[in-house]
């Protein structure tokens, strides 16, 4: 399976069958977290960790993951730069997991306390912001598909209300270079399926925003980037992402994150 139609295809996953991951796929997946990367700097620390049911661990305290014994666990910094690094690089681990047959989900939250958190040392100025149960799916519990019909997971904004093309009220032509990259970064996940990211498309260079929905909004938007990247990588395109000074003054209280210019 190509990295396209991980994309395409992946999907929340909140039922697990409860056996657990083989030696080979964990490390097949610490492969994938020891070569993801990202240029936008900051703090991430991502673990892979297994928890024993039977020791008296409940993952049911958080929701409806029911099934699970291994999870991800990412310490973050707290600045902008290291949740847009988490999105943007934890996603990579996310799409590898896809990839390799195994399901996952992002569970952004408050830890404190927690069984997740015995145990754990992070990093000076990292806080574990980020679980993720990762394993082989099973058929959605009628709790997990309710979730979904809740949060409208199937459903994603239409293209011309998130992507602009030189000003903020034209779209994107159909046959633009960016425009494939813009689609899968338009399908990735977000918190509470929120879709924050907005982008303006200006020559060679395409101007990332966010529009601020939650606490989360710029590590959401970080994982739509990865999504980008991932689609120009694909079709063998490359280029660098800067911070400029001066971008084009974007409408209501969107805010500039990064800035992508094709080489
Ligand atoms: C940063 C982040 C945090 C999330 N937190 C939760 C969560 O706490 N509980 C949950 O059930 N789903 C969580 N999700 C999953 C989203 O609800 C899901 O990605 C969105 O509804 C789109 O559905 P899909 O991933 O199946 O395409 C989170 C996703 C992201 C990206």
């Amino acid at each position: 399976m190509n990295i396209i139609e991980a994309m395409k295809e992946r999907r929340s996953v909140r039922s697990f069958d409860g056996e657990g991951l083989t030696d080979e796929q964990k490390a097949k997946l610490n492969k994938a977290i020891e070569e993801s990367y990202s240029p936008f700097g900051g703090k991430l620390t991502i673990r892979l960790k297994e928890f024993d049911l039977k020791e008296g661990y409940k993952p049911s305290t958080y929701g409806m993951i029911s099934g699970a014994e291994d999870f991800f666990l990412l310490g973050i910094g707290s600045d902008e730069a290291s949740a847009l690094t988490a999105g943007f690089q934890f996603e990579q681990v996310v799409l590898k997991a896809w990839q390799l047959g195994l399901g996952t989900c992002w569970i952004a939250a408050t830890f404190k306390g927690s069984d997740f958190e015995k145990g754990e040392q992070w990093p000076e100025g990292e806080e574990l912001k980020v679980i993720c149960p990762v394993g082989k799916a099973v058929k959605p519990s009628m709790k997990e598909k309710l979730t979904r019909l809740t949060l409208g997971s199937k459903n994603r904004k239409p293209f011309n209300d998130l992507f602009f093309y030189n000003d903020f009220n034209t779209p994107v032509p159909t046959d633009n270079r960016f425009y494939e990259a813009l689609e899968m970064l338009r399908i990735a996940p977000s918190s509470t399926n929120s879709q924050p990211w907005r982008a303006l498309v200006v020559d060679n260079s395409v101007h990332f925003y966010y529009k601020p929905k939650s606490p989360a909004s710029v590590l959401d938007t970080g994982i739509g980037i990865c999504q980008f990247y991932e689609t120009e990588k694909f079709y063998g395109h490359s280029g660098n992402f800067s911070k400029l000074t001066s971008v084009p003054t974007p409408p209501e209280d969107w805010k500039h994150l990064v800035t992508y210019t094709a080489e």
